[in-house]
């Protein structure tokens, strides 16, 4: 009689008088479009919000582990029926039923409903109006939350294999090109500064480096992904006999996790995936700064063929390069994923929290970007044509022989400090005069130091400067084959893992 009124927001569900009735999502109103078909109704006086429905389900995206959730629900039958918990006849009921309905979902039939929350509970309805009592058994001795912990990993474990294989196909197309290129000469950069020739074969086999660590990197997250969380349950584990071990080995696990509380909790394969694919992503935003660097006309070292860029609507003239430019702004995205699932799983008590189930679409859009990534990038790489001529001559501006002028006068016993400095001395006139070291005079050069003599010539020049670099990581044209030689290797040991 004496409750005063409510003055909070639009969605309180408090049942006092609301002053704010003006509001669409006002609760009185929402409360008179009801549905009754409410999942677990047992519980429940009043059916589900209407609105609340929609916000709470998440079948719009997780339908797309619905073949991960057959497979898992497959072996959680067949191990039912092991310990006897299920008879082999309902056992083989859930194995057909679930087949056709994994045929339906792949024919693009089945009937999704938001009615039925997730991709979970939409398929267990489905099974049991179309096997009837048995299907309603499937849900024995589990809970959701160690299936969605499940159908994840067995998702992941299927998108880091498919990622892997696009990631070796770009590491082929890398080392491909760079066969091409032991002896094509080009500046080799510091602060963007031209700093000492290398071959551009070497600059692409720095490219093969980042992206073999990439591959590791996975790998070794598809370690900790490729853990069981099945027979944790809801969060404390099951009273029936189960047989993890059998489900582990049947779903291609390693091993069931060690702790029903954790297993069922941590998203931190989740997270170190998405970090993975962030670094992946970074390293690919480097090689597309490089790329836009080189297609311009400043620069022109590399032509990217015309399938891969598009024109401008008002200047003709332009060749753009858009893939490049779109894999660099899409790296920010999925970096954006990594801080999501990270914030997500801050501060969450044990167990479940209702919070993880907006892990998935990060997830899945980090999978989509760098799938798409690396597929463009695999496929455009074969194609870029070097501007050789181009790249050997800003190869000779900048003075990029200099410290093999330093090394040179090491060699002939001054210190390295001073020889430095006489280099040092060197440049200043080249670049007073307008001309490269090379284009000294011998008696210019012997005014910085006496140890100069006719020889030095060799040392000045590119291909001088590169040979001389011939050591293990090196960018000598003869280290760079034997890296290239050492990466079809690795190629092949990465392929072997697949
Ligand atoms: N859709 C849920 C998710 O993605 C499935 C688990 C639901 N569990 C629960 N107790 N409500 O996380």
């Amino acid at each position: 009689t004496n409750n005063p009124p409510c003055f909070s927001a639009s969605h309180c569900f408090c049942r006092r008088k609301h002053t704010f009735i003006l509001n669409r999502l006002h609760p009185y109103r929402l409360m008179s479009t009801v549905n009754s078909e409410k999942l677990s109704s047992a519980r429940f006086a009043e059916a589900t919000d209407a609105f609340v429905e929609k916000f709470t389900a998440s079948v719009a995206f997780d339908q797309r582990m619905a073949q991960q959730d057959i497979q898992g629900s497959l072996a959680h039958a067949k191990m039912l029926c092991e310990i006897g918990v299920l008879t082999s006849e309902e056992s083989d009921a859930i194995a057909v039923g679930l087949n056709q309905i994994s045929k339906e979902v792949a024919g693009g039939t089945f009937t999704w409903s938001i009615k039925q929350e997730d991709v979970h509970m939409n398929i267990e309805a489905r099974l049991t109006q179309l096997i009837g009592i048995a299907g309603k058994k499937l849900h024995t001795g589990r809970s959701r939350n160690d299936q969605v912990a499940t159908d994840i990993r067995l998702y992941l474990r299927d998108a880091i294999k498919a990622i892997c294989l696009e990631l070796l196909r770009l590491q082929t197309a890398i080392v491909d090109l760079a066969a091409q290129h032991t002896q094509t000469i080009m500046p080799g950069f510091t602060h963007l500064q031209v700093a000492q020739p290398v071959t551009f074969g070497h600059h692409l086999m720095a490219w093969f480096e980042m992206l073999c660590r990439d591959f590791d990197r996975l790998q070794d997250c598809r370690k900790r992904v490729n853990i069981m969380p099945l027979g944790a349950a809801a969060l404390a584990g099951t009273s029936y006999p189960i047989n993890r071990h059998l489900t582990a080995e049947l779903l291609g696990f390693s091993k069931p996790s060690a702790n029903s509380l954790d297993s069922v909790s941590d998203r931190d394969f989740a997270i170190e995936f998405t970090a993975a694919a962030s670094t992946i992503m970074m390293h690919l935003s480097r090689f597309s700064e490089e790329l836009v660097l080189w297609a311009s006309a400043q620069f022109n070292f590399v032509d990217i063929p015309d399938a891969f860029c598009t024109g401008s609507s008002i200047m003709p003239q332009k060749k753009n390069p858009d893939v490049p430019e779109l894999v660099r702004g899409k790296s920010g995205r999925v970096t954006g994923h990594l801080i999501a699932l990270l914030m997500l799983m801050k501060s969450q008590p044990l167990a479940y929290n209702k919070d993880n189930q907006e892990d998935k679409e990060p997830l899945f859009d980090t999978v989509d970007t760098l799938l798409d990534c690396l597929r463009a990038y695999a496929d455009m790489v074969p194609y870029l044509q070097a501007n050789k001529p181009r790249m050997y001559q800003a190869a000779q501006q900048g003075f990029a022989t200099a410290t093999d002028l330093a090394d040179y006068l090491v060699r002939k016993g001054l210190a390295f400090r001073d020889a430095h400095e006489a280099v040092g001395q060197a440049v200043r006139l080249g670049l007073e005069t307008g001309r490269d070291l090379s284009q000294l005079a011998l008696d210019e050069l012997r005014n910085f130091s006496l140890l100069i003599t006719e020889e030095v010539y060799q040392v000045l020049t590119l291909e001088g400067s590169i040979a001389a670099r011939n050591h293990v990581g090196g960018t000598a044209p003869e280290a760079v084959a034997k890296a290239i030689a050492d990466a079809r290797t690795t190629i092949g040991d990465e392929s072997n893992l697949l």
